[in-house]
């Protein structure tokens, strides 16, 4: 019997992206549209919660009309809108989910509610990679650096988490130390490139017997070095490239070793941070198993990512009602 294939409208506006996506079955997109407001939040070095659901507000609609027309569908065709329901800033949140909410109601479509970080895991299904149980997800965006062990579809068992700052947080400030702007992961990934990561050895903080990760010890001996980076002989491209080779030794390491103890078949990597070419390539260097890594514009915040893990949790039954509440600090497990 050839089922019939769903397709998924995701909306997401959980931070300063606006983004909606149309994707079939889970893992074929068919638009991708991303208001982005990065630019207005540049001007203040990061984002202004209110400013940023604001925006949400002039770009929802919008931004739903385009994904539904660039993906060649019409509204009959949607079998479900799946929502980013939390973490995130909860004024951004609620834009989204009553955008959702009301195309749900109007259209009478199953509505439902979806935790950014598993959606973050479930751009990895948006690959051609053929992806196998147990496995190791490292999940860095800009507020969460988290090593999961999934056994299974939807099944998270959560083994280390940052103690401080996120990476994501970790890149953003060194960013705006060295007076590279924002956002800091893409800023400081380009400075890099030009620097000498070996003039300069920063702290790695091991934390042994723990798969735990802390990165405001780092931040701070970049601030320390900073002051006296003229005396040292270090470029900014140089502190850098010290500063992220030191985030991604730690982040590779730790989930090399927690591969190795579960018997992870794979890793998978989650989030912004996942963008960073360096950790991209080291992982796949030192892993010692398969890697897969969702394209580089499914890493950074998107609506297809939304609709990949809302197929999952429609085809678990798990379908949330019209009263869905935004959860700005909903966890994975
Ligand atoms: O997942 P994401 O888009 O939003 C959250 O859910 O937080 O992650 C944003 C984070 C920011 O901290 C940003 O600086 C970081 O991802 N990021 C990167 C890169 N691209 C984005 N960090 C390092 N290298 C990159 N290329
Ligand atoms: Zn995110």
């Amino acid at each position: 019997m050839s089922e019939q294939p769903l397709c998924i409208l995701g909306v997401e506006s959980s931070c300063d992206e606006t983004a909606a996506a149309v994707v079939v079955d889970g893992v074929r997109c068919l638009s991708n549209v991303i208001a982005s407001q990065v630019e207005i939040h540049a001007r203040f070095g990061g984002i202004v919660p209110e400013v940023a659901s604001r925006q949400h507000i002039l770009a929802i609609v919008p931004t739903i009309r385009r994904a539904i027309a660039e993906a060649g569908v019409d509204w009959p065709d949607l079998a479900a809108v799946a929502v980013t329901r939390g973490p995130g800033l909860a004024g951004s949140l609620l834009v989204g989910v009553n955008a959702a909410k009301a195309i749900a109601f109007a259209r009478g479509l199953p509505l439902i509610g979806v935790n950014h970080l598993e959606a973050h895991v479930y751009a990895n299904w948006l690959t051609d990679a053929e992806i196998e149980f147990p496995l190791i997800c490292l999940i860095v965006s800009g507020a969460h650096s988290d090593l999961v062990l999934m056994t299974d579809h939807l099944q998270y068992r959560l083994i280390g988490r940052s103690r401080d700052d996120a990476s994501g947080e970790a890149f953003d400030k060194v960013a705006r130390i060295l007076g590279l702007g924002y956002p800091g992961g893409p800023a400081i990934q380009r400075a890099a490139e030009s620097g000498d990561p070996t003039k300069l050895k920063l702290p790695r903080a091991w934390l042994p017997d723990s798969y735990d990760f802390s990165f405001s010890g780092l931040k701070t001996a970049v601030l320390r070095v900073v002051d006296r980076r003229a005396e040292l002989g270090l470029s900014v491209e140089d502190v850098a490239a010290s500063f992220q080779e030191s985030v991604v030794d730690v982040l590779v390491e730790k989930t090399r070793r927690a591969a190795a103890e579960f018997g992870a078949r794979q890793c998978l990597l989650a989030g912004g941070v996942a963008a960073n070419a360096l950790l991209r390539g080291q992982m796949r260097a030192r892993a010692g198993l398969p890697v897969v890594c969702p394209p580089l514009e499914y890493c950074t915040d998107n609506a297809a990512m939304v609709a990949a893990a809302g197929h999952r949790r429609y085809l678990a039954g798990d379908v949330s009602s019209l009263e869905l509440d935004v959860t700005p600090r909903l966890r994975l497990t």
